[in-house]
């Protein structure tokens, strides 16, 4: 199949309009926060259940939290543990491993950073007590992930996306599990992972809202605060959930299902994260579900090439963080995930906010490269391309002080 083009010039985004986030699907207007929390905000979370990420299931029976490791590291500033988690799932028993720095020397309950991470906890920081993930991934030879698993190699590979000593010095403490163990980041059929433990055995039964892998993924990082919440040295009232690109929609899905996220963190998220689908600009439904169809719901995939037809685009999603704070980053040249359209979500959200008593974004107009712009909504776009830097990690200390610890 050839590929779909993929537009590059703002010149080319198509007219549209954006779905109202203030007005019910009855055509009535939403002028009370009464009426948005008792009806349009549930209404809204249906349709991104049933039209693009699927429906999840309640939480689990946690049967056990066994420690992995824990010590001390960073010269004594934090401790280091891993947890594995596990669960009962309907048709089974899952589990999952969770890397936790908690700050050494807090003399009251941390606030928390809690997202998935690619390819194994081993990657986070070079450690060798961190166990070897054991799950099935893509091969990515640069990072140690050879022959869809974990080698020694992978030890710390993503060291640099995660600001851990940062985290620790304001603060904080940092929570991440592998995505793949709530479920295989390829095309199984949903055979694995989470859908193993709930779904129909036969992918023929699945119906057009069942979820999917990003649904799975966000789930997973529920579960994890579930685990945040048990324990007295972490504050889960003050938990952002935050992710990367398929993970920054993750984080911003969790948010949106799941309340108790004091704040979400979108990191160049992209197309089904940040990004306005009817801009049509870099990802579209269409490129993105010809080559991870199982990240959405199948109803998701009338939308390729239909845009318009969506009730939905993604400055609603943001609005369902209202009025909690969500920072939403993008990269200059990162024009795949399409920086203005994840702007745009962030500014078009503001009327929820609003009605709700608190701020959007500060502006009207996108800011300039390395100008951050912050109110109970916060938007930067660095120069440098689709990655979590040093910079994107300061900027989203600064949020969490702001609105986190104050
Ligand atoms: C692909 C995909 C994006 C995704 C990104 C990532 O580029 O099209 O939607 O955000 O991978 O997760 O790195």
């Amino acid at each position: 199949m050839p590929r779909r083009p993929v537009n590059y010039d703002e010149a080319l985004v198509p007219d549209y309009v954006l779905p109202d986030p203030l007005v019910c699907d009855d055509g009535s207007p939403v002028t009370t926060p009464h009426v948005w929390r008792e009806k349009r905000r549930p209404e809204i979370l249906h349709l991104f259940e049933e039209h693009v990420y699927g429906r999840a299931p309640g939480a689990p029976e946690i049967v056990s939290i066994a420690t992995l490791c824990d010590g001390a590291v960073l010269h004594g500033t934090a401790r280091r543990r891993e947890l594995r988690v596990t669960f009962r799932g309907d048709r089974g028993v899952g589990s999952f491993d969770m890397l936790l720095y908690t700050p050494a020397h807090a003399t009251k309950p941390s606030p928390a950073f809690l997202g998935l991470n690619f390819f194994g906890n081993q990657t986070v920081q070079f450690d060798p007590s961190i166990a070897l993930s054991p799950r099935q991934t893509r091969d990515v030879a640069s990072l140690g992930i050879i022959d869809g698993h974990a080698t020694e190699a992978s030890r710390g590979a993503s060291a640099h996306r995660w600001a851990v000593r940062e985290i620790i010095g304001h603060g904080y403490a940092l929570a991440t599990v592998h995505c793949a163990d709530f479920d295989p980041d390829y095309d199984d059929g949903f055979q694995n992972g989470l859908h193993r433990l709930y779904d129909p055995p036969d992918p023929a039964d699945r119906t057009s809202d069942a979820w999917a892998t990003i649904a799975a993924w966000a789930w997973g990082l529920s579960r994890a605060l579930d685990v945040l919440v048990s324990l007295p040295e972490i504050d889960a009232n003050r938990a952002a959930a935050m992710g990367h690109s398929r993970l920054g929609k993750t984080a911003l899905w969790a948010g949106a299902c799941d309340e108790r996220f004091a704040m979400a963190i979108s990191n160049d998220s992209g197309s089904g994260g940040a990004a306005i689908f009817r801009r049509c600009f870099g990802e579209t439904i269409g490129l993105g579900t010809d080559m991870v169809p199982y990240w959405y719901c199948s109803r998701f995939l009338d939308y390729c090439d239909d845009e318009d037809a969506l009730p939905i685009d993604q400055h609603e999603l943001i609005a369902l963080m209202a009025p909690r704070p969500v920072y939403v980053a993008s990269a200059e040249e990162d024009l795949w995930a399409d920086p203005r359209g994840e702007f745009l979500s962030a500014l078009n959200a503001g009327p929820v906010y609003r009605l709700l008593g608190a701020d959007g974004l500060p502006v009207t107009e996108m800011p300039g490269l390395d100008e951050p712009v912050v109110g109970t909504v916060g938007y930067h776009v660095r120069t440098g391309d689709h990655d979590v830097t040093d910079y994107d990690w300061e900027r989203f200390l600064d949020f969490a002080d702001r609105h986190l610890t104050r």
